[in-house]
């Protein structure tokens, strides 16, 4: 091994241990270092076993006592593999990123949710499920800093990384941390729905956190809504309100009947992200006039996607700070000069302290509103009471994640002066495997 590989690896191998207050080195506690190590080496060698979206469907259809408790060992044996390779992944980086603020804190927790996993016994009955239920909403709750800590961390080493080794660790880091979370919360959907029917987890509407007949326009008119109901406060970019007048509407066209198999909660926080880029952008741009642009969406049924396209008016993205749209989903600050923002990284910081889960119900909490609008209404974390909506600049990368982890794409096109077209495209057969790296 490389001389600064292993001092990196030696810089990494304390924390699961050091975090127990008062620990002194000692032969024993090299030894369980090496014994961790070994235990992570042969989780690492693992292939993680992707899946399609089709099969959560047809796993989580006609869903019994049996088939709950394969789905729960699929998990418990599933998530330390995926959390091994990303532990590498860390163990990777340069000594000078993993002292940044942020990055220990996502290694000692990845640490210590590998520890858990990989010791929990097999579940064997419902009854041992409603305890490993309880102890996945525990742990999907610890990690609720992990984007923020990881985002702030490396927006801090950003000086010290190229953008293209920056950006493929964070994408790997993400796409993975959202896969994690899937069959997290799809075994903790089908669990409840099993528990709650005692028998089939069927629903008319969901699958799991799947929903097989997800209607494209119900959601644009969801998020539209929400949008169009708060407050409408318009700060620019240095924080000075500039307008307080209505949100423009939105015109939906084209095939208003697309329905598809796709998780909700990310569909949703995708439209919610650009749709309220495109409000923004229009109330900003035409702020002295008397009516707004109105913003179009249009949806397209193709054979094998569903197509998105959201245009603005809102005048574009000309902006020094970036060279091509794209890179607004950069972490580096070399292709985005606002990732070092003395503002964005004290908003970063408190979200690192208190959590984010980058879910459609946060960015509703996040959003200053009149009342209560029934967006996600089922989902707890809307409880989370979080305050206003901090500037963190995780949107658009969270969305391109999204957008990506089943195949689709993300593309924004600016005619500087004029407006922003976005094309969201998602593949509609779920035939494709999880966008994660092994
Ligand atoms: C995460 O949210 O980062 C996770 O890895 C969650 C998973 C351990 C359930």
């Amino acid at each position: 091994m490389a001389w600064h590989k292993c001092c990196r690896r030696i810089a990494f191998q304390r924390f699961p241990c050091d975090s127990r207050a008062g620990q002194t080195r000692s032969t024993h506690s090299s030894a369980l270092h090496f014994y961790q190590n070994k235990q992570l080496d042969l989780y690492a060698a693992k292939e993680a076993h992707r899946l399609t979206l089709r099969q959560l469907v047809f796993f989580g259809r006609s869903m019994d006592e049996e088939r709950l408790i394969k789905s729960a060992n699929y998990v418990r044996t599933e998530l330390p593999v995926r959390i091994a390779h990303r532990i590498r992944d860390l163990q990777a980086l340069p000594y000078i990123v993993v002292t940044q603020e942020g990055v220990a804190k996502v290694y000692e927790l990845y640490w210590l949710a590998f520890e858990k996993f990989r010791r929990y016994p097999p579940v064997m009955n419902l009854e041992d499920n409603q305890k490993f239920c309880e102890f996945l909403e525990n742990i999907l709750n610890e990690h609720a800093p992990v984007i923020p800590s990881l985002s702030l961390g490396l927006s801090l080493s950003s000086p010290h990384l190229s953008p293209e080794l920056l950006d493929s660790f964070m994408h790997r880091m993400l796409v993975s941390r959202i896969s994690r979370r899937v069959l997290a919360e799809h075994h903790l959907a089908l669990s409840k729905a099993v528990m709650a029917s005692g028998k089939d987890s069927e629903n008319e509407h969901h699958v799991g956190i799947i929903y097989p007949g997800l209607s494209v326009k119900r959601s644009i008119d969801k998020c539209t809504n929400v949008l169009r109901e708060r407050t409408h406060a318009v700060e620019d970019d240095n924080g000075v309100l500039v307008s307080n007048r209505g949100w423009p509407e939105v015109a939906i066209e084209g095939h208003l009947d697309t329905k598809f198999a796709f998780i909700r909660e990310h569909l949703e926080y995708i439209l919610f992200e650009l749709l309220k880029n495109a409000m923004r952008a229009s109330v900003l741009k035409h702020r002295n006039k008397p009516d707004l642009p109105k913003i179009i969406a249009t949806i397209v049924a193709g054979d094998n996607d569903v197509g998105i396209r959201i245009s603005d008016q809102g005048g574009g993205l000309s902006t020094t700070r970036i060279n091509s749209p794209s890179d607004l989903f950069s972490f580096s600050h070399e292709r985005n000069a606002t990732r070092l923002d003395i503002a964005r990284l004290g908003a970063l910081r408190s979200a690192s302290s208190r959590g984010i889960k980058a879910t459609v119900a946060e960015q509703l909490d996040h959003w200053p509103s009149r009342e209560n609008d029934g967006l996600s209404g089922d989902n707890p974390e809307r409880d989370a009471g979080i305050g206003p909506h901090p500037r963190i600049g995780l949107g658009l990368p969270m969305s391109n994640i999204f957008a990506t982890y089943f195949g689709g794409s993300l593309q924004l096109v600016s005619m500087d002066g004029w407006g922003v077209d976005v094309y969201l495209r998602l593949p509609k057969l779920g035939t494709n495997l999880e966008g994660i790296e092994l």
